[in-house]
């Protein structure tokens, strides 16, 4: 049983959540290991609503559905469906709501998603607002994190590139505050990370600093560094991110070989690091994607098992 039905913020998730979610991630892992047939949401169905484009979220929320033995209903895209004919959030979602059991949903605006969630009775899930969250992105993170470092406890964590815009960084620097966590925030002065979360950061007592450049002497003692693309399509002027795009960008060099510091990423990226990275055994952003798939699992069948 989780402390939530509606998942729309990473503050919603507490460590109980997370060990209930980790726990079962790692049986449904273990039985896609294996290609064990699962029928755990036979019969249930899952509305699939990106009005945003997405690749990762979208496909590993549907693969996690049909693992699961469910089934998935969508629209193309946002522009294919009625509110493209001006049909508010709030009637599509009375009307999915006697669709579906649970409706995942991504939208360009911040707090969308919580507002659509209003009114529906089924299980919600925020897979994108705008610059505002991804909790779900700081689900598949953490877990990672959890599996590959053992616990999320105590951490040295550092977030490089677009601290400002970036909805993955948002959610996952709420989880990570609830694990006296140490914080390097390394960005451009203009990419910086919002106020409130610094405030999340510190009332929970995690110390934090932050850099307007980068090099090795900075990233060197971390235990997990975070990459994230400049969020161009968030810019009110492409002058802005013509300056920014590049300020803190991850040279190969900065990681020495005594850094031992797992590297993840949401993906896409772009041209934020060198792609020479991926050779090093630290680079972790295509196991990341792995773990996707059975936390979304878990969580599905959470949700619609409340
Ligand atoms: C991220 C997103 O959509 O916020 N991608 C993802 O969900 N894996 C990150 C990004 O777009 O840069």
């Amino acid at each position: 049983m989780l402390s939530f039905q509606k998942l729309l913020r990473a503050d919603q998730i507490n460590k109980g959540d997370l060990v209930k979610l980790f726990n079962r991630a790692d049986i449904y892992k273990d039985k896609l290991s294996k290609s064990e047939k699962i029928t755990d949401l036979d019969g249930k169905i899952l509305a699939s609503l990106f009005f945003e484009p997405s690749t990762r979220t979208r496909l590993s929320f549907e693969t996690a559905m049909h693992r699961l033995g469910g089934k998935v209903i969508t629209v193309e895209d946002g522009s294919s469906s009625s509110t493209k004919k001006g049909e508010t959030l709030e009637d599509t979602g009375r009307v999915i709501d006697q669709y579906a059991d649970i409706i995942v949903m991504r939208h360009p605006k911040p707090y969308s998603v919580e507002e659509f969630s209003k009114y529906v009775t089924n299980p919600v899930i925020n897979a994108g607002d705008g610059d505002n969250e991804h909790p779900t992105q700081s689900l598949v993170d953490s877990y990672t994190i959890y599996s590959e470092k053992g616990s999320l406890e105590n951490l040295k964590v550092g977030f490089l590139g677009d601290l400002k815009y970036g909805r993955t960084v948002h959610s996952l620097v709420n989880i990570l505050s609830k694990y006296n966590a140490s914080f390097k925030f390394i960005s451009s002065e203009y990419l910086a990370l919002p106020d409130k979360l610094k405030t999340v950061a510190k009332n929970n007592s995690n110390s934090f600093q932050e850099y307007q450049t980068v090099n090795a002497e900075i990233l060197e003692d971390l235990d997990v560094l975070y990459v994230t693309r400049v969020q161009r399509e968030r810019f009110d002027n492409q002058d802005d991110y013509i300056k920014n795009k590049d300020v803190c960008y991850l040279d190969k060099k900065y990681i020495s070989a005594k850094n031992n510091s797992i590297i993840l990423h949401p993906l896409p990226r772009v041209d934020e690091m060198d792609k020479f990275i991926d050779e090093l055994p630290n680079a972790k952003y295509f196991e990341q994607v792995g773990y996707s798939v059975p936390i979304r699992m878990s969580l599905l069948y959470s949700l619609v098992n409340l």
